[in-house]
């Protein structure tokens, strides 16, 4: 384990887009409109969708006169694409494609994993508002793979616009299952920058190391490591590590090999607590 690594997260903060919800839950929809292309669009709208994010957040260095929020940036990509595609998108079909957009569905481990971190967080004395229904603490927090140590806080935190996700959050019944749902638009710039990172550091008042940041996406996962986050790279869709020299701290298929790594750290904690504990005796009196 990373001498950077956090050994009592405070925080668990998921990207949102290909994350937690399929963004590629449009292709049917594509591929009705457009059959035979239903794939090639949906790849190329989420790879132009995320090089305009990046394009505008870096041609901004530090202002904000190019941001445009993120449903606007993803209908640019969705136009940009069918050009490039040369495929004639009319306005009935646009608004359908966006429409799926605005709710796609969530991973099926999603949810699952969710409320399991959510209901250890419930039994904690130090997360009393939680809304989920309460178990005992052992078996709950056993469920959620982060027993012996505080079940750390939970968060959204996504280039999505706060309507965008308000919508995908609600529609992928995930109401209620987050400390913090935390857009981008706060400070207008996109991930991977670091002013974007920090609104998981200021909502939990942790430091970057103390907060376990999970994506999907490579260069999430490498931007939120060099910000500083305990990573986790959630790989749905077994792509190559991108090459950017940057290692994330676990990497996983879905989200019980999140939960496993989870408990690996809160092992790791107590073995260090007990240890550091156990190293101080011999040298307590007089020391
Ligand atoms: C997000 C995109 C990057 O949710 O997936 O932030």
């Amino acid at each position: 384990m990373s001498a950077t690594t956090t050994l009592s997260p405070k925080a668990v903060i998921f990207d949102a887009y290909g994350t937690l919800f399929d963004v590629h839950a449009v292709i049917a929809a594509a591929e009705q409109i457009f059959p035979g292309r239903g794939d090639a669009l949906s790849q190329l709208w989420r790879q132009k969708q995320i090089e305009y994010t990046q394009l505008r957040t870096l041609a901004d260095a530090g202002g904000a006169a190019h941001y445009r929020p993120f449903w606007d940036i993803t209908l640019d990509a969705l136009r940009f694409s069918a050009k490039k595609l040369q495929l004639t998108l009319g306005r009935t079909a646009e608004k359908r494609l966006m429409d799926e957009y605005a709710c796609l569905s969530a991973f099926p481990d999603a949810v699952p994993a969710l409320h399991q971190l959510r209901d250890a967080a419930s039994v904690s004395a130090s997360r009393p508002a939680s809304k989920s229904a309460s178990r005992p603490a052992s078996a709950a927090s056993a469920s959620a793979g982060t027993s012996g140590g505080s079940p750390p806080g939970l968060a959204i935190l996504s280039n999505g616009n706060p309507q965008m996700l308000d919508v995908a959050v609600k529609s992928a019944g995930m109401s209620g299952l987050f400390d913090h749902v935390l857009s981008v638009d706060a400070v207008r710039a996109y991930k991977p920058a670091p002013a974007a990172y920090a609104l998981g550091t200021q909502a939990f008042d942790a430091q970057p190391r103390e907060i376990v940041f999970v994506s999907s996406n490579g260069w999430d996962v490498a931007g939120a490591t060099w910000f500083g986050f305990t990573t986790f790279w959630l790989n749905r869709q077994n792509a190559p590590l991108e090459e950017l020299g940057v290692t994330p701290h676990g990497t996983g298929a879905g989200m019980s090999d999140l939960l496993a790594f989870l408990k690996t750290l809160s092992t790791a904690g107590r073995a260090g607590r007990a240890g550091a504990a156990a190293s101080r005796t011999p040298h307590s009196p007089g020391a």
